[in-house]
């Protein structure tokens, strides 16, 4: 038995280094042996609830491929703000205490933070927080962690800057608390406005992690191994003017490519609106479609993990 049966995945600082490893370990596992056509640790009989609040492709079908690819079943409310009992007025805990009758385990994607957290309190099964408002995106950062790991070829000492609206970017929330542990250096790049909250700088100073803020992608570009771009995040915006007016303020084309350091890899954990131009697509180092596909092997992972079935 792993430390991870049975654990809520709500934040990425809820799992240890020891954790981590495990997930990547088995993952990279996962991978050779569905390169080779074997059959992997089966899940039959076990049920994945997915629970979605607020829109996704990537994160709800690649953790039910997930579950079917390892012979469990899935349960889903796409939609549930409008086709769940929250239209009612359920709260999060009592749906909490009736999903557990339901499923094994369960993956909520929700517009408040917190929400994750507030379900878990409900439901004695693991529960995994699929996004929470501008908060948390933990199994993002395990694929993008992957991810780097596969393009790299290593995760210790890499210089990573992560561009774009990093106050309300969940993703880059939760994979520079992972980072965090591997000496990474980072440039965080984000226009007027949409800096990264001090809540999460103010603790990687603390621990002696190297962050340089700047507004500028070219002057970070020449100095990283890897731009990691989120788009703005529109629907946390309560002015839409001032979305407009930000709306295109960060680019990547090729012109930036040939300016960044050589052999930078390009991460973005999708979808894009117009931060990246699709004339990158060709570049070797763009990776952001690899990363989106290597979320069903990390998911995999994850599930036999919290499931205790590995
Ligand atoms: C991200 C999310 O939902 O936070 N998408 C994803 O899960 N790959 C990124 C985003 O929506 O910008």
């Amino acid at each position: 038995m792993t430390s991870l049966q049975g654990k809520d995945i709500l934040r990425a600082s809820d799992l240890t280094m020891d954790e981590v490893e495990l997930i990547m370990r088995t993952a990279f596992q996962f991978e050779r042996m569905m390169g080779t056509g074997q059959r992997i640790a089966s899940l039959s009989g076990s049920v994945l609830a997915t629970l979605f609040y607020e829109p996704s492709t990537r994160t709800r079908l690649s953790f039910e491929s997930a579950m079917l690819r390892m012979g469990g079943q899935v349960i889903s409310v796409a939609e549930a703000r409008l086709s769940s009992s929250a239209a009612k007025g359920e709260t999060l805990f009592d749906t909490g205490k009736m999903i557990e009758n339901y499923a094994d385990v369960v993956v909520i994607r929700h517009p408040t933070v917190g929400s994750a957290a507030e379900l878990a309190d409900g439901a004695a099964i693991p529960v995994i927080n699929g996004g929470d408002g501008a908060g948390e995106h933990p199994t993002q950062a395990l694929l993008d962690l992957f991810t780097i790991r596969k393009e790299k070829g290593r995760v210790e000492g890499l210089t990573v800057a992560l561009v774009g609206d990093l106050r309300n970017g969940r993703t880059v929330h939760s994979l520079c608390s992972l980072l965090a542990n591997f000496g990474t250096r980072f440039y965080f790049v984000a226009p007027p406005g949409l800096t990264m909250p001090t809540a999460i700088t103010g603790p990687l100073r603390n621990l002696g992690v190297e962050v340089i803020e700047t507004d500028s992608v070219r002057s970070a570009a020449v100095d990283s191994d890897i731009l990691y771009v989120i788009r703005l995040q529109k629907e946390r915006f309560e002015d839409q003017l001032e979305y407009e007016r930000l709306k295109g303020s960060y680019v990547v084309d090729a012109d930036l490519v040939k300016a960044s350091k050589p052999g930078v890899t390009i991460l973005h954990p999708l979808p894009r609106v117009d931060e990246i131009k699709s004339e990158v697509d060709a570049y070797e180092g763009a990776a952001y479609f690899r990363q989106a596909a290597n979320g069903v092997v990390v998911r995999m992972a994850l599930l036999a993990l919290v499931l205790g079935r590995i």
